[in-house]
């Protein structure tokens, strides 16, 4: 079931996201050759708390950490490590849960470290451009799925694939709500979204074939062929006139 958040509610969700976003672009500074993966989660605690708000992904499902940090082939759900040590030419997905009062937020940015290759700066402008195209469906009365078959053609238009086995969520009280929300599919058809629906979206894409795996650790989500893959999340609600992006940085 799909639940319709209040005004009340959206303004204390929008509370949680300015937080968030206040954390990702601090975050920005702290990527660079380096820093492992470890050093940034730390980071990411103390910021987030910082600002009054808890990390909502420790702990759930038994995750080990504050954040998800997912470098070059890793999709999502990387696990942050010591040993995960940054390296000029990478590209880093920081994906963050904030809880802050009753509400969650979910938000991702997939960052270059130092000068990369044309082709891993092609691959994040393309999600990055995946995921705002995707939001500007996000309006009371079209179809969830044109949302999806939107990620899905200009991400081939561009010649990458889309990660099939994950998807966006709804979020609120919970980081994972009803309705999923895939990163491909045909239009017009499924529910159709409404006012006061808040969704976190979230592309996944590969500059090779969609499959992936998952490591032996349990969490690490790779893409199969081991080509690199980004991702782009933001938390959105849906009002009146169309999306609030309430992650926005
Ligand atoms: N942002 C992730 C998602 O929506 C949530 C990660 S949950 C965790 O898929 F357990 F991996 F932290
Ligand atoms: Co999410």
């Amino acid at each position: 079931m799909v639940e319709l958040k209040t005004e009340e509610n959206i303004a204390e969700i929008r509370r949680a996201g300015r937080v968030l976003a206040k954390v990702f672009i601090k975050i920005q500074k702290k990527i660079a050759p380096g820093i492992s993966t470890q050093e940034i989660d730390n980071w990411i605690k103390s910021s987030v708390e910082e600002y009054g708000g808890s990390c909502a992904f420790f702990g759930y499902r038994n995750y080990p950490a504050n954040s998800c940090i997912s470098v070059n082939e890793e999709v999502v759900h990387g696990v942050p490590s010591l040993n995960k040590v940054l390296k000029e030419g990478d590209i880093v997905s920081v994906d963050i849960g904030v809880k802050l009062g009753r509400y969650c937020v979910d938000a991702a940015v997939t960052y270059p470290v130092g000068n990369i290759d044309r082709e891993r700066k092609k691959l994040i402008d393309a999600t990055r451009k995946a995921l705002e195209l995707g939001i500007r469906e996000a309006y009371p009365g079209n179809f969830l799925s044109n949302i999806s078959c939107r990620i899905q053609r200009y991400v081939e238009s561009c010649g990458f694939s889309v990660v099939r086995d994950l998807a966006g969520h709804g979020i609120g009280q919970n980081i994972h709500e009803d309705p999923e929300i895939p990163n491909y599919g045909r239009p017009d058809c499924g529910i159709k979204l409404k006012k006061g629906m808040v969704l976190a979206i979230e592309p996944m894409v590969n500059v090779g074939n969609w499959e992936v795996e998952v490591l032996s650790d349990g969490w690490t989500v790779v893409t199969k062929d081991r080509s690199p893959s980004a991702h782009f999340e933001h938390t959105i609600a849906i009002l009146d006139n169309g999306p609030e992006i309430l992650t926005r940085l």
